[in-house]
């Protein structure tokens, strides 16, 4: 934050008609009341208020030189000195404010900013070696009436925020970690071996179809979390929309933090076939879809793809009060994907665009979302170590955005203040990557956050009696928990968890897929009946 921040900027009034001197005479009189009373409104310090430092006539205006403080800012003081001549000479004087503009709007910070910023409202930005001066373009009445100042500045604050953590979006520190446990590793990796016994087939970048035997595994692990971690706590399932309207994403936060990895939709152009005319003539013939022609049949894009999973939860409760009956609310939702646009780094079903995970989210008095969380954590915690028994570690991973709330501490000796917003996060070493001292090697299979107000604000979620609500989100990415599991066990099912085995067994394990060309080679296909050895029981 700034120490101090001022604005200035001209204010440029022009009437219906010509001033005389009697207008004049009490337009002196306004200012001076201006500047003793009405522009020091709503704070102690005059300092932080508005003065007018000058004025000059016209014909049938009038020219204030402006200085204004935080409090008062420049938008606010502009529109005061406008209601002041319009309600005192109006009646009186039978002339009215045709226009209002405010020229070379400036804000000068105490320091400088290192950030560029390149938006049409920001002529240009002086660094003087003390202070940053934004000048923005002239502002009309409605321009002022919009919160814009407020929110370049929160727009500034965020990137220099961002700035500061170094172009990282997290900070990364270890909170806990399990015993060792894995004394020799399997160092195959469980991807490569999914897909060469064909439980599962690569369909598009980062997208995967998962043939039953998968399925039934991946079900199984799923039910045992629900059944293990979050039935006992009282969670209850949702459903949750797939698909969501860009303003969710601009209240989440997500189309402003993570844009380059959503996915979007589009609808259709038209609803009328006929009109696809053309298109469809063009398929027959060239037998494929040219993409920039299908474009032209297509609206601008309306959706982005399930991103985060909570985004519905905010959303519901939108513009909602709520009491102490009906809280804490606590739902999770596993009824479809979510897509992460990656770029690079994509690997098998570890990291895809398309996954699966069950998000589990709730809402509360602060109180409740941190026991909610910590009552979560200890169910992870012997999620891993009693059910699943893998070697994992936590991390507390700070996103920028969490900082700028004024409630990050520095850290001291390693002491991490958990019982605040914050993400923490669950890893697992994957064997076959390479040694666990390498943090490459490890995975997050697992977050849990505590969001504070970031989205109950954003929502205008409400207690009734004006209590403060919080939010709490966590996901658990079931192929990567999957994966986790094959890479410290292997495919051996004697070494996997009795309750895992349990689970997988309630239901019979259906066939692999064994065609004339499916699997692919002979050594895949010698590979998958060892599988299926393995499987037999
Ligand atoms: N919704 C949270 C996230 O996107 C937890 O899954 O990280
Ligand atoms: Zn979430």
């Amino acid at each position: 934050m700034w120490v101090s921040m001022r604005f200035t900027g001209v204010i440029e009034i022009i009437f219906n008609k010509m001033l005389t001197d009697d207008i004049k005479k009490e337009i002196e009189n306004l200012i001076k009341y201006l500047n003793s009373d009405y522009l020091k409104r709503g704070t102690k310090d005059p300092k932080e208020a508005a003065h007018i430092n000058s004025y000059v006539f016209r014909e049938s205006g009038i020219i204030l030189e402006m200085e204004t403080g935080s409090k008062v800012r420049i938008d606010e003081a502009t529109l005061r000195v406008k209601n002041i001549l319009t309600t005192s000479l109006g009646s009186k004087y039978k002339i009215g404010v045709r226009r209002v503009v405010l020229h070379k709007p400036t804000i000068i910070l105490d320091n400088r900013i290192s950030i560029s910023l390149k938006i049409p409202l920001i002529k240009s930005i002086v660094n003087d070696g003390e202070h940053s001066i934004i000048e923005l373009i002239e502002l009309d009445e409605n321009d002022l009436k919009k919160p814009l100042f407020l929110r370049l500045l929160r727009l500034i604050e965020d990137k220099e925020q961002r700035a500061k953590w170094g172009g990282k979006s997290e900070h990364w520190i270890l909170i806990k970690k399990s015993d060792r446990k894995i004394m020799k590793a399997y160092v195959e990796d469980p991807n490569d071996v999914l897909e060469r016994i064909g439980w599962m087939k690569r369909m598009s970048i980062g997208q995967w179809l998962y043939t039953p035997p998968l399925t039934h595994m991946l079900n199984a692990l799923k039910r045992l979390f629900i059944d293990e971690v979050i039935k006992p706590l009282g969670f209850e399932e949702a459903t949750f929309p797939k698909m969501y309207p860009l303003e969710v994403g601009l209240k989440t936060g997500h189309l402003k933090g993570v844009i380059n990895s959503m996915i979007f939709a589009s609808l259709p152009r038209s609803y009328d076939i006929s009109e696809f005319e053309e298109l469809i003539d063009l398929m027959y013939v060239l037998n494929e879809v040219p993409p920039e022609e299908l474009q032209k049949y297509l609206r601008t894009p309306s959706y982005f793809l399930c991103f985060a999973q909570c985004e519905p939860f905010y959303w519901f409760f939108e513009n909602e009060i709520l009491d102490d009956n009906s809280l804490p609310v606590k739902w999770y939702d596993y009824s479809g994907p979510s897509y992460r646009w990656e770029s690079g780094g994509i690997h098998g079903i570890e990291r895809v665009i398309e996954f699966h995970r069950i998000e589990v989210v709730w809402l509360g008095k602060p109180d409740d979302v941190i026991k909610i969380r910590n009552n979560l954590l200890e169910r992870y915690e012997y999620f891993m170590d009693k059910v699943l028994d893998i070697e994992w570690r936590m991390a507390w991973v700070t996103p920028w955005f969490y900082e700028q709330s004024g409630t990050f501490q520095e850290l001291k000796e390693n002491i991490i203040e958990v019982n605040r917003p914050g993400t923490i996060d669950f890893e697992a070493w994957l064997p076959y990557r390479g040694e666990r001292e390498d943090n490459k090697n490890w995975i997050e299979m697992g977050n849990i956050s505590i969001h504070g107000t970031k989205f109950t604000e954003a929502f205008r979620i409400k207690h009734n009696r004006g209590e403060t609500l919080w939010t709490g989100c966590s996901g658990f990415g079931s192929e990567r928990w999957f994966i986790v599991l094959l890479a410290q066990k292997g495919f051996n099912i004697d070494n996997w968890p009795k309750k895992y085995i349990e689970y997988v067994k309630t239901t019979p394990f259906p066939k692999s897929l064994n065609t004339v060309t499916y699997p692919k080679t002979k050594d895949n296909r010698e590979l998958l009946a060892k599988v299926i050895d393995l499987f037999k029981w």
